[in-house]
């Protein structure tokens, strides 16, 4: 008989509690959704430490927090031997970790953009927003249409407007999701950009928010250990991701 559901609360400090895999999704050839028998105390942007025991642990963004939910691109040792578990199988996890996504206050116009599986924690944070946010525009991107992920997810929020690009032009607009947000940044119709992705596209729409003045929250990855700000393996720009981020925040006036 399956374990029940247990509840890990929302402490920095949780030893690996065992959880179960209830349901994985195909997303694409190389990406896959688990729904796992656990709820977390936590909001969008923030992330887990999943541990399979004598092999390594790595850090996940939350894709919900009830059911935990993660989405797993299978590019290494890692993310391929999750890619081979099967529904009732146990993985390890510990957190929640990290500051995630701060949208204060109701009535402001969000792009969300993602960049790759950087998707993940921006589906949660475009249902929290709905009906709390003025407008919310999803700009997903990736190189190819086969790597697009979630689209159809965003697609069916009702009141998300959603934009997909692809390097290859295979899929929506053809080029980076830069080229999309620009001009909508230039229609002064976007008050914050929160975004996840690879370095290069973080670092661009951090330029694109200087350039137009408008806040960022971007997530970065960094190669964790600890998660809890000891072992300095993720130290990026003088700050300890795992604790100060991964999202980290950049309003007008700092920039
Ligand atoms: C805060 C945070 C949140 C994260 N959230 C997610 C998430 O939601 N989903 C997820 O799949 N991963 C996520 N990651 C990355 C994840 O922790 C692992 O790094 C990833 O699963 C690869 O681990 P691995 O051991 O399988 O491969 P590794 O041995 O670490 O990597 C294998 C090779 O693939 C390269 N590589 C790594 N990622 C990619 C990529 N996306 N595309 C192409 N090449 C790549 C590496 O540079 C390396 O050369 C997150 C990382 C952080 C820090
Ligand atoms: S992972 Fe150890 S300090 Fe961040």
């Amino acid at each position: 008989m399956m374990d029940t559901a247990f509840t890990i609360h929302n402490s920095q400090f949780a030893l690996p509690q065992r959880v179960r895999i209830l349901d994985i999704q195909t997303d694409n050839y190389r990406t896959k959704t688990f729904v796992l028998d656990a709820k977390l105390d936590a909001y969008p942007g923030q992330f887990v430490m999943a541990w399979l025991p004598r092999f390594d642990e790595k850090p996940f963004s939350l894709v919900n927090a009830d059911p935990v939910t993660l989405m797993i691109t299978a590019v290494g040792p890692f993310s391929r031997l999750m890619h081979a578990k099967q529904p009732g199988d146990l993985i390890w996890l510990r957190g929640p970790f990290g500051m995630g996504y701060g949208v204060e206050g109701a009535g402001k116009r969000l792009a969300l953009v993602g960049g790759g599986y950087g998707v993940a924690p921006l589906h949660w944070l475009a249902r929290t927003q709905l009906g709390v946010a003025a407008s919310v525009t999803a700009v997903i991107g990736a190189r190819t249409g086969e790597d697009i992920l979630y689209a159809e997810r965003f697609a069916n929020l009702s009141g998300v407007e959603t934009v997909v690009t692809t390097e290859d032009g295979s899929r929506g607009i053809h080029g980076r999701v830069t080229d999309a947000l620009a001009p909508l940044l230039a229609t002064g119709k976007i008050d914050a950009i929160c975004a996840c992705g690879p370095h290069g596209m973080l670092a661009a729409l951090e330029k694109l928010g200087q350039q137009f003045g408008v806040e960022t929250q971007l997530s970065w990855e960094a190669y964790m250990r600890c998660g809890i700000g000891i072992c300095g393996a993720c130290e990026f720009e003088g700050k300890v991701l795992c604790m100060d981020g991964p999202v980290l925040k950049k309003v007008k006036s700092e920039q």
